[in-house]
């Protein structure tokens, strides 16, 4: 936790081991590049392994053969002082040894440690490519994999992202028109039933009016989280205004703060910003043991940031789950940073940080599919958030 990612592949903090070995753009070193001139990372032509370790070889076994041709002598038995050369010689030749072998072989161990700590939620960061030209050549090699694998990754997500949206909208549709009409009709039944009924049971049927009351308010409620229609109808601020609503109960007091003049946020932008609020509210919720929580969207230097702030345990070392994952791969979605870090004082940060270029791209059809999906019709001229 506590790491800034954006979708262009940037990170705003270094969590690889040895992470100054690796550069900030993705595009350095793809096989493209270095097969048929393999180079080091200084871009000197490098020698093969093959070549280093043959070369290595050829060193000892010559200088074996040129103590046997040259003065020196061995006697049989062995005199100390010839066993004290013999054995500095070869204490020699195990070092020079060792020497070359650890630096034709420290690549390899930087791969190692680069293909151990890869994160596809954390994108752009690549070794290296160093070393031997098989070296240098298998460092590219796995460069264009992450590249592959970040692209499939991102497509995938948004896929099931949407996908996810889709199902969302279905279920809540069905919950409004579906189980929402039959309760608002055995309601409207149970009326006219305590209407017409003996003194004696019309308490029972009032208490099965409100038991059905409560539920209508319920599957409303559950409706309205899985799509957020007042996004659709009234707004990004109107949809955060009425979460904050929804999660001051049970002990939390969730106060919001919006900047007056916020830019025009595109449409999937603005479910990105709305689903992290929601799920880091939720957290704060199920999680942080919190009395207050805030959410605020200001303007940053370079766009907008969403912050949900709380003041409960903090996060600490637990291990990201679903719901920050799901807020990673939203934020990758639409190339924003998200980062999820200690507050001031206590508690816990989510930090959604949208560039200017951010909020007006659309980034992906996918997303964009469902946005038209859960919308009634096209959505004309979005005014400005602060004129909403
Ligand atoms: N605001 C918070 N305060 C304290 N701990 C938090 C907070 N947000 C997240 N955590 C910790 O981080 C963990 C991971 O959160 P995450 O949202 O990814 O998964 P989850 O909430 O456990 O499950 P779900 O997939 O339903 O969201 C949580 O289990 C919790 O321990
Ligand atoms: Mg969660």
């Amino acid at each position: 936790m506590g790491v800034m990612t954006d979708g262009r592949g940037r990170r705003r903090a270094e969590r690889l081991v040895g992470a100054a070995a690796w550069p900030r753009s993705g595009k350095e070193g793809t096989p493209r590049e270095h097969r048929g001139t393999p180079t080091g990372g200084d871009g000197k032509r490098s020698v093969s392994l093959f070549r280093r370790i043959f070369l290595l070889n050829a060193v000892g076994l010559t200088v074996a053969t040129a103590l046997l041709l040259g003065p020196v002598t061995v006697s049989t038995p062995v005199l100390p002082g010839e066993a004290l050369v013999v054995l500095a010689g070869l204490a020699v030749m195990l070092v020079v040894n060792a020497v070359v072998l650890w630096i034709g072989l420290a690549p390899l161990q930087r791969l190692g440690r680069a293909m151990a700590t890869a994160d596809l939620l954390h994108p752009g960061a690549r070794a290296v490519v160093t070393g031997p030209a098989e070296m240098a050549d298998l460092i590219s090699t796995y460069n264009t994999m992450l590249d592959r694998l970040e692209t499939e990754r991102a497509t995938s997500a948004a896929r099931a992202l949407s996908a996810q949206e889709r199902e969302r909208h279905r279920v809540s549709q069905e919950l409004h028109d579906e189980v929402g009409q039959t309760l608002t009709a055995v309601l409207l039944q149970l009326r006219r039933v305590a209407d017409r009924a003996p003194e004696g049971l019309r308490a029972e049927v009032r208490q099965a009016q409100e038991a059905t009351r409560g539920s209508l308010d319920e599957i409303r409620r559950i409706a309205r989280r899985l799509r957020p229609g007042v996004l659709e109808e009234l707004g990004l601020l109107s949809a955060l205004r009425a979460l904050t609503t929804e999660f001051t109960a049970h002990g939390l007091s969730v106060r919001h703060h919006f900047d007056g003049e916020l830019p025009q946020l595109s449409e999937e932008t603005e479910l990105v910003v709305y689903r992290v609020a929601q799920e880091g509210l939720t957290n704060t919720a199920r999680h942080a043991g919190a009395d207050r929580a805030e959410l605020r969207l200001h303007r940053v230097a370079d766009g907008v940031e969403l912050l949900v702030r709380d003041n409960g345990t903090g996060a600490g070392r637990a291990p990201e789950g679903a719901g920050i994952r799901g807020m990673r791969e939203r934020a990758l979605l639409i190339g924003a940073g998200l980062a999820v870090e200690p507050g001031p004082d206590r508690g816990t940060d989510i930090r959604l940080r949208i560039t200017s270029t951010t909020s007006t791209t659309s980034t992906t059809s996918v997303m964009n599919a469902t946005s038209t999906g859960d919308r009634s019709g096209p959505r004309t001229g979005t005014p400005p958030h602060g004129a909403r």
